[in-house]
């Protein structure tokens, strides 16, 4: 499977994020050397920043199996009960999205995080006892977009939290060229730049937008990535220079041209915009407020002189 492949296995091989790196690989060597289990990691940051990677590389250097499940699959406490139970000393239990696990499955998960313990109720009623049942020390890694969304307590029972920041064009282009070597596409400095400079910060996005230009690249030149033909598939693509998609400037304009750039509220946004909230907030917003177009003020979006600059309207705010 591509998508495997192009995942690096390794912290050498993994390219950004050196903040996360250095704490999370000084953490996994000090609980070796102690022959202990890695204290529970929370991963945070917008999607495709590579969080089920770095859980696959924790596991990986930890030298245990890696599950993944994501809180909207564990409908149950009995199904978090079987996933826990079935755990061996030192694995890996990745949740993404965690914060849409339910209250009830929420629950078993402190004592299973704190005291690695899973407390069982028998019965109903006056004769109901619970027993508690012991687990293996594992290493629950949980993934969200805000890790404001998770409830304090959550929060709380994880020992290690790393927020993932939005990539840099130098790292995005060095991502880009590895992934062309190893799906044996052929590009060069400037194609690889190009692509680089438009895929919003995210490795994700940027492995994508490759594969599409080497099938333009493919039908439509020689196959091989310059500056040229990135640029004329992007287009194609409707990525604009900026790296902005079709609900990108959907979203700055109905700002600009409804709500006279601002500030509106994101649910009046997103009504405006056919789309959900979270979307916005979790998708879309964090790359257009990482590059300034938009703000966040207490009464909600605006839209900045930068966006109007690029889209050459009048600024009069
Ligand atoms: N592919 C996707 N994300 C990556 C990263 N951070 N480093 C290397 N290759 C990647």
């Amino acid at each position: 499977e591509i998508e495997g492949s192009l995942r690096p296995r390794t912290f050498e091989e993994y390219i950004g994020q050196e903040k996360a790196k250095e704490k999370l690989s000084i953490f996994i060597q000090a609980a070796k050397s102690r022959k202990e289990s890695l204290d529970h990691v929370l991963l945070y940051g917008p999607p495709g920043l590579g969080k089920t990677t770095l859980a696959s590389i924790i596991s990986n250097e930890m030298g245990s199996s890696l599950r993944i499940t994501s809180g909207p699959a564990i409908e149950r406490p009995g199904d978090l009960a079987a996933l826990l139970t079935n755990l061996n000393t030192g694995d890996v239990l990745f949740i993404d999205e965690i914060h849409r696990l339910s209250r009830s499955v929420e629950e078993i998960l402190y004592p299973a995080m704190e005291d690695f313990a899973l407390d069982i109720m028998i019965g109903k009623g006056p004769s109901a006892r619970s027993i508690r049942l012991d687990l293996p020390k594992f290493t629950l890694v949980g993934a969200t977009t805000r890790a404001g969304l998770l409830t304090s307590p959550l929060r709380d029972r994880f020992g290690v939290i790393c927020r993932l920041e939005m990539y840099d064009t130098q790292e995005l282009k060095t991502i880009i060229k590895r992934s062309a070597k190893i799906l044996g596409i052929g590009i060069d400095e400037q194609g690889a730049n190009e692509l680089a400079l438009r895929s919003r910060g995210t490795p994700r996005i940027a492995n994508r937008l490759l594969k599409r230009v080497r099938d333009y690249a493919q039908v439509k030149a020689s196959g091989f990535i310059d500056c040229n033909v990135a640029n004329d598939g992007l287009n194609m693509l409707e990525v604009d220079k900026m790296g902005l998609d079709s609900i990108d400037r959907k979203m700055l304009m109905t700002i600009i041209n409804k709500f006279a750039g601002g500030p509106v509220g994101i649910d009046t946004l997103a009504y405006s915009i056919g789309e959900e909230s979270h979307t916005i907030e979790d998708v879309y917003e964090p790359y257009l407020l990482q590059i300034g177009y938009i703000n966040r003020t207490p009464r909600g979006r605006v839209v900045s002189k930068l966006a109007y600059d690029y889209f050459k309207i009048p600024y009069n705010n």
